[in-house]
């Protein structure tokens, strides 16, 4: 049976390589990647096949740097086409990128299988490209693998109890993807020696909602240059971000860097006091490594972590997001509480889709 697989954007390289892994155990099974270009510097696309034994793709639509619109159509059709050829029993698409909604569309419209990994997140900021992107992919799926209790009871409340699709708790790939990888970077990384890193924290920008608005990149800015004169701050920066600074010469104090590969990360993440961020992904990372968290957005799709005191939303007010750090910097938090499964999300993952084709 084959199962073709897309992935666009850095954090799917990351759930892919666990799943992909997963689904090889299974010999009905053969899988077919297309990368669909969305990411393609090598600090945010090849390291990633590099490192994580991510196999090569077998597709790249080299399709990136456009508009929401026409990226995503021509994605639909770059899909569509490889569709037609290869003529898969299912795909799997990840989290809620523009790539995760245009290969869900292509295959749906053929009436091929839809699985969806990382299923059922809302941030209920219909603003956010990512909630268009997830809400519209999670309606036509035909397997939804939920991460957390949360997601699950997000699609309850929308009625999905009614819908024809499969809901399935699988607990977090990221998880297993930080337990997979974590003794691997400790061996691996030689990032703290390369950069002379001891004492800081860590900080990535890269939300849409906060590169195209200068008013809020310019306060978390200024938040993290006072931050800057108590412990240092690594800024490991995205291409847009870097382009959004530099064009509009908003000044930084903080150490920034070219943005860096998962095994790099995950040391930094490691030997930080804190994580800032906007990313879905290190919120949870910071937890998993036992690490508070200040979310540079107003709201989040991983409430657990706020609910339960580990993470605060600081939005972009520099005055708010000095308050969290000052906050959360010494704060002691006990981090064994287990919301995102038990680190084999991606074996339920792959069963369920061997059971479903085989
Ligand atoms: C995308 C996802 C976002 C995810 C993020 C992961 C959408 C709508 N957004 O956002 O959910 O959190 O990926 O990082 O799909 N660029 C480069 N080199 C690259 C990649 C991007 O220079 O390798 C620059 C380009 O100028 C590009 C801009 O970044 O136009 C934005 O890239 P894009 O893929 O549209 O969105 P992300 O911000 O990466
Ligand atoms: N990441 C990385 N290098 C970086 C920044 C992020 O490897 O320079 C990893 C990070 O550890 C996490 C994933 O990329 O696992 C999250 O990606 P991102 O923040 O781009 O997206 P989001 O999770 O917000 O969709």
């Amino acid at each position: 049976m084959k199962i073709l697989s897309i992935i666009g954007a850095r954090p799917q390289f990351i759930k892919a390589s666990v799943v992909s892994k997963r689904l090889s155990d299974h010999k009905n099974v053969s899988e077919i990647i297309l990368h669909t270009g969305q990411h393609y510097d090598k600090n945010m696309s090849e390291v990633f096949f590099r490192e994580m034994g991510i196999p090569q793709p077998d597709y790249n639509l080299n399709i990136n740097n456009m508009s929401h619109g026409i990226m995503t159509g021509r994605m639909l059709i770059g899909i569509e086409q490889i569709l037609f050829k290869e003529k898969p029993d299912g795909v799997i698409v990840y989290g809620d990128t523009n790539s995760t909604l245009a290969g869900a569309l292509a295959a749906k419209k053929l009436l091929i299988p839809v699985f969806h990994v990382e299923a059922g997140l809302r941030s209920y900021n219909l603003q956010m490209p990512e909630e268009i992107n997830r809400i519209l992919t999670d309606r036509i799926s035909n397997i939804l693998f939920c991460p957390t209790d949360t997601a699950i009871n997000n699609l309850f409340l929308e009625g999905y109890k009614n819908h024809d699709c499969k809901i399935i708790k699988s607990g977090d790939v990221m998880y297993d993807a930080a337990l997979l990888f974590s003794n691997y970077a400790e061996i691996k990384s030689k990032i703290l020696s390369d950069l002379n890193l001891d004492n800081y924290v860590l900080c990535t920008i890269h939300r849409e909602e906060n590169t195209n608005n200068l008013n809020r990149i310019r306060s978390i800015l200024t938040a993290l240059n006072r931050i800057n004169n108590e412990i240092p701050v690594v800024l490991p920066l995205h291409p847009r971000t870097r382009k959004i600074l530099q064009l509009n010469k908003i000044k930084s104090r903080v150490r920034t860097i070219e943005p860096v590969g998962y095994i790099d990360m995950i040391q930094l993440i490691k030997n930080s006091h804190l994580i800032l961020t906007d990313s879905g992904g290190l919120q949870k990372e910071a937890f998993f490594f036992k690490k508070n968290c200040v979310t540079l957005r107003s709201e989040t799709e991983w409430k657990e972590l706020v609910e339960h005191g580990f993470n605060i939303l600081a939005g972009s007010d520099h005055r708010k997001i000095y308050q969290a750090f000052q906050f959360m910097i010494n704060k002691k938090n006990d981090f064994n509480m287990k919301f995102y499964g038990d680190g084999n999300a991606s074996v339920i993952i792959a069963q369920q889709i061997a059971n479903w084709v085989g």
